[in-house]
């Protein structure tokens, strides 16, 4: 879906707008989902860089669609677990994922099919907003994590219109109490992450466990 002006679901109960798996096959045609161009995938490598350890670890990505940023936490070094609600997205992951250090999932993000306590980072890129119990959702995530790992929320208000999405303020909050340090970093300005200049809020908040 594209998340633009013409996007009239802030209302509604997102999932039962949304048909993730008919989304599926068209899902790569945008660039921030996709990252064909090599300037978008390289302005996404650096942030994922930045936001993971700087050693091999453990992601769980969440919601994790075709796997593009999967892809390019492997290409760090990295293993991941990904999840996706949507069978048609895990079989285009699973596809982009071969031969990797990887293992693609059908589960809910909410509650994913994994073990408590043993990643280093959870990366929810774009899903959050879809959630209906977002703070039950913040609280497992952390859950997940092993003490001092990092959860990753990539999202934004998109639209100006009719808006959707969630604002960072939202998030920060939610964490504040629940982790140790919450850290808000704006990337509409960065226009190499989306392809072309955006005039909406689009940002990562990195959130880190108790030890
Ligand atoms: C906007 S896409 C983002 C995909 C990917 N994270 C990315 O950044 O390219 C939203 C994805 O979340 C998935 N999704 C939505 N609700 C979900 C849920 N409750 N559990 C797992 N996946 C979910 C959809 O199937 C879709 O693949």
């Amino acid at each position: 879906m594209r998340m633009s002006e013409d996007t009239t679901n802030r209302d509604m109960a997102p999932l039962e707008r949304v048909d993730w798996d008919a989304e599926a096959a068209a899902f790569d045609d945008e660039p921030d989902h996709g990252l064909r161009d090599p300037a978008v995938r390289g302005a996404w490598a650096a942030r994922l860089r930045d936001w993971l350890p700087d050693h091999p670890c453990e992601l769980l990505d969440l919601g994790c669609g075709t796997g593009s940023m999967s892809l390019l936490a492997t290409d760090q070094g990295h293993s991941v677990t990904a999840v996706d609600l949507s069978p048609a997205m895990v079989d285009l992951a699973r596809a982009k994922l071969a031969g990797r250090a990887a293992r693609v999932l059908v589960g809910d993000a909410a509650a994913p099919p994994v073990a408590g306590g043993t990643f280093d980072a959870v990366l929810v890129r774009h899903v959050a907003w879809t959630l209906p119990d977002l703070d039950g959702a913040l609280a497992h995530w952390l859950s997940l994590l092993r003490p001092g790992g990092r959860l990753i929320l990539v999202e934004g208000v998109w639209g100006t219109l009719s808006p959707v999405g969630i604002p960072a303020a939202r998030l920060t909050g939610a964490l504040a109490p629940l982790a140790t340090h919450v850290r808000h970093e704006p990337l509409s300005g960065d226009a190499l992450l989306w392809g072309r200049q955006v005039d909406d809020d689009r940002y990562a908040v990195v959130a880190t466990a108790r030890l």
